[in-house]
């Protein structure tokens, strides 16, 4: 099982600030479902001692305890640590815990010391700065395992519009847009659920206002799928951009689920 290292009494300084505690059970359900399907995770997590973190989990530790019985279901031993900035959720969450393989700990930025294989911080950065948003990015991919995952994003109260960047220890490297495509008008109705670090790019001149224009003319384009409800056209607008030469990196079985994901070159900011 994996042993999760304690700071020091003394030296233990959480990085970063408590923030809303706005959560909902079934919340993460759609980047849960994406990380349980995806092979580099999955192979992340066939670590002989795989340790999860879930980072700001707010208010009650529902998507904690949730995220704990998805990766159960591909790995059954593995060690879920919930860290939370504020001391009265960590209290809040003591009565979840199921030692060892769910735990609750106060910790920041620095993962309370633990040195996950793969860690989620979800719903987090939204009420930083876009600087300390990459700040944060960087402090995280440091304490990551050898060869570990990250995966930080946004999504709105009910989990129906989501985004997130999976990044490892050299940065990040995929960019995923995911929602239920009943619930959009277009596809660019996902830019305000982007994560911190692409939030303010969506203006000309940024790759990330490119892909949000090129998906909303391909949805329009595919506007005769509609009899075949949403989901179809959804996929039809990802096979257009992908036949027009968008590096569009996962197939028609994830298009199905409302998913796109490419690589993070495609919508890195302009001039990083
Ligand atoms: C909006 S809640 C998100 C809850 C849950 N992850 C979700 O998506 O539903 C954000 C939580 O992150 C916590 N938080 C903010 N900065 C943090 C940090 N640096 N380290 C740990 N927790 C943090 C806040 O205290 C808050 O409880």
């Amino acid at each position: 099982m994996a042993k999760v290292p304690r700071l020091a009494a003394g030296r233990a300084r959480a990085l970063g600030v408590p923030t809303r505690g706005t959560t909902n059970p079934n919340r993460l359900r759609r980047v849960d479902r994406w990380l349980v399907g995806t092979p580099s995770v999955q192979s992340v997590l066939d670590s002989p001692t795989p340790l999860v973190v879930d980072l700001g989990y707010g208010a009650t530790p529902v998507t904690t305890v949730e995220l704990a019985a998805r990766l159960r279901t591909v790995r059954p031993d593995v060690h879920v640590l919930g860290v939370e900035i504020d001391p009265e959720r960590v209290a809040a969450a003591k009565p979840f815990e199921d030692p060892p393989l769910l735990e609750f700990r106060r910790g920041g930025f620095e993962l309370a010391g633990a040195r996950p294989v793969l860690l989620r911080a979800f719903n987090v950065l939204r009420q930083y700065t876009e600087p300390e948003a990459w700040q944060s990015w960087s402090t995280m991919i440091s304490r990551l395992a050898p060869g570990g995952l990250l995966v930080e994003g946004t999504c709105d109260e009910i989990g129906r519009r989501c985004t997130w960047v999976l990044l490892d220890a050299d940065g990040p490297r995929t960019f995923t847009l995911a929602s239920l495509p009943a619930t959009i008008e277009r596809p660019s109705d996902l830019a305000e659920r982007l994560p911190k670090t692409l939030i303010h790019r969506n203006i000309p001149g940024e790759p990330v206002y490119d892909l949000l224009r090129a998906l909303d003319a391909r949805w329009a384009t595919a506007a005769p799928f509609v009899p075949f409800g949403p989901r179809a056209r959804w996929v039809e607008t990802v096979r257009l951009l992908a036949a027009d030469g968008w590096p569009v990196l996962d197939t028609r079985r994830r298009w199905r689920l409302g998913e796109i994901t490419l690589p993070w070159s495609s919508v890195a900011p302009a001039g990083t």
